[in-house]
């Protein structure tokens, strides 16, 4: 298919999720909408177990509907699954947990305590009636086909000046009023930790390619979706808290991986040093 010729991702879903208004009545409904409004304001409605000023909706758009933003209802019924993350095969409750650790740069709330009730409660309704057991169209975020030339920062940077910064700002930590983060931070005090999907390349080009600029998904190129992604997984952001106190170890351990730059020096630095955490 031509650049930029890709079908809008709607179009991709092989399955939807029931409307909101579908929402039972009762206790059970109320524990459904509970997570939906975990999930669209994370720290508010889980206080505890967020550690930036990140909301899930962010990386999986229109409250984690979106085909190719990782939709609940693809995920749903993904798992359990064996993980190379973890090294062992994770239900749904202990991916939603990694979220909170990485992403969220937070804290994992208890299997079985509210939060998790809450998220899993809503995953579940949204995924009604998708078959258990197949990768649904749609579920997780896309492959970007290897670009032509090698990702590079500076062509990257680029990109990121001409389609980026207009909402996530010049210096790729959003746009806040007052407490309220308007547009999410990209890197930085605020952000994802070094340890999250969206640090690996090939996720975030994944993301990226298919959802940003936002509302415009699908018109960079696969090469310039990868040039920025590599420019924002290139800048500092906070430890991965699986941190072993050397970043080399941490490297081989955990981002042994041509998509992380963990542990890499880029421009004379080198990256993985981990930055302060601000939590709001
Ligand atoms: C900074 C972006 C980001 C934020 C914020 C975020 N996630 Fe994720 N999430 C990801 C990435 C990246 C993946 C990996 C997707 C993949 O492997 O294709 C993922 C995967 C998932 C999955 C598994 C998806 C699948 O299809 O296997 C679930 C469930 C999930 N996230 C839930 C959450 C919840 C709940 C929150 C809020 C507590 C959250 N996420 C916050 C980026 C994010
Ligand atoms: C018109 C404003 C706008 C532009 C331009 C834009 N974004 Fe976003 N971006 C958003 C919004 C809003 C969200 C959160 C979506 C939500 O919560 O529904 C987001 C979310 C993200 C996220 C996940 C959340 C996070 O903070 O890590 C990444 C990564 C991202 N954008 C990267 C980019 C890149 C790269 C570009 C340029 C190619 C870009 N964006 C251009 C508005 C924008």
């Amino acid at each position: 298919m031509a650049q930029g010729a890709a079908e809008p991702a709607a179009h991709k879903a092989g399955f939807t999720p029931p409307a909101e208004r579908e929402i039972p009545a009762g206790p059970m409904g109320d524990v459904i909408r509970q997570g939906e409004q975990i999930f669209l304001h994370t720290a508010a409605n889980a206080k505890g177990f967020v550690g930036n000023s990140l909301n899930c909706v962010n990386c999986h758009l229109d409250a984690g509907r979106r085909p190719d933003s990782a939709p609940l209802w693809g995920a749903y019924v993904s798992y359990p699954a064996y993980r190379s993350k973890t090294r062992e095969v994770d239900t749904f409750a202990s991916r939603l947990r990694g979220c909170f650790m990485y992403s969220m740069n937070g804290k994992a709330p208890p299997e079985g305590g509210p939060v998790l009730v809450a998220l899993e409660s809503y995953a579940y309704w949204l995924a009604k009636g998708a078959p258990t057991g197949e990768k649904l169209p749609g579920a997780g975020y896309p492959k970007v086909p290897k670009p032509p030339q090698a990702p590079d920062i500076e062509r990257g940077r680029a990109v990121f000046a001409a389609k980026c910064a207009l909402c996530h700002g010049v210096d790729g930590q959003g746009q806040r009023a007052g407490d309220t983060q308007v547009f999410p931070p990209l890197w930085g005090a605020r952000s994802f930790n070094w340890g999250a999907g969206m640090a690996g390349v090939d996720k975030a080009a994944g993301f990226i390619k298919a959802n940003m600029p936002f509302s415009k998904g699908n018109t960079l190129t696969d090469q310039e979706a990868w040039d920025v992604a590599q420019f924002m997984d290139a800048q500092e952001r906070p430890q991965d808290p699986r941190f072993d106190g050397n970043i080399a170890s941490t490297r081989k351990k955990f981002h042994d991986s041509e998509y992380s730059l963990y542990g890499q020096t880029v421009n004379g630095k080198l990256l993985g040093q981990g930055t302060p955490v601000a939590r709001r």
